[in-house]
């Protein structure tokens, strides 16, 4: 496995890879969820290359950028055993050379839900995953379906300027509770962590009253932020049950329907999703 910090070095190294070349992006702090795109494409492509960069652009002023969790010791050594053949761990101005001005943007998608709350978020990770793509060309690149809404921008970015990549976006891992696997859970404490369990219950309420018949994306709204409501250390930033082409709310709830939400328990903000 190497460890590449130099673009110019990804380049040329590159070159040499046995194609197909699969591609997961990371911000680190590797847990099962990352593991889990790292295997499939290890499956899937002859070569694979891991990015590990916390990446400033898509942090807002007072968001968590300084304190984002990272532990590369701990995240070579994970891949090692993974067969990975390139950790590319560039520095941010590696990524960002003095200068740089240029931003890729997604204009409609990027709007709603976490761009809404998250304004230029989208266009962060649309300009960092753009930079990857041009320094790796994947054939392949790996995504959570945890980050719905990234995986449906970056979809529509691959669609738009890079046809020769083909996105995939995998399931959620989740924990024994339903928690879904983040980096940002090194965050909770004890008792958070016990109140953040809240959030897969509410998206289970709403597939199990949508799997009853309930239609109306309304009141699967209003069921969703019932649950969220009865956990005192909650604060609900949005439910949605959205049209995943357009992420535009729907009024009736009809498959395919993206269920999501962010919620803070104490200061952590969280987001979870399901496919209905
Ligand atoms: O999902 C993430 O970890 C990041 O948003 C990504 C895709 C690596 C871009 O920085």
């Amino acid at each position: 496995m190497r460890v590449v910090e130099k673009a110019a070095e990804l380049e040329r190294l590159r070159l040499e890879l046995p194609v197909p070349v699969g591609l997961v992006p990371t911000m680190g702090c590797l847990h099962e969820g990352h593991l889990s795109l790292v295997r499939q494409a290890r499956d899937d492509n002859n070569s694979l290359v891991i990015s590990i960069f916390v990446n400033p652009t898509q942090f807002g002023p007072g968001e968590d950028y300084a304190s984002y969790p990272r532990d590369e010791a701990r995240d070579l050594t994970l891949l090692e055993k993974e067969g990975v053949d390139i950790v590319f761990l560039p520095s941010a101005t590696e990524i960002y050379p003095p200068g740089f001005d240029s931003y890729v943007e997604v204009a409609g998608l990027s709007r709603r839900l976490e761009g809404a709350s998250r304004p230029g978020h989208f266009r962060g990770v649309a300009t960092v995953v753009a930079r990857l793509f041009d320094l790796v060309r994947p054939g392949k690149a790996y995504f959570g379906q945890k980050d719905a809404q990234q995986a449906i921008i970056i979809s529509s970015i691959a669609a738009d300027l890079y046809p020769g990549v083909e996105v995939i976006t995998l399931p959620t891992v989740r924990e024994a509770d339903g928690m879904a696997m983040s980096s940002r859970n090194s965050y909770l404490s004890p008792d958070e962590r016990r109140a953040a369990a809240v959030l897969y219950r509410a998206l289970s309420r709403a597939r199990e009253l949508w799997q009853e018949g309930e239609g109306s994306a309304s009141n699967l709204r209003w069921e969703m932020t019932a649950v969220l409501r009865k956990e005192p250390l909650a604060v609900v930033d949005y439910v949605s049950v959205a049209d995943p082409a357009t992420l535009e709310e729907m009024e009736t709830a009809s498959s395919p329907a993206l269920v999501s939400l962010a919620v803070k328990i104490g200061a952590t903000r969280l987001i979870d999703n399901i496919l209905l």
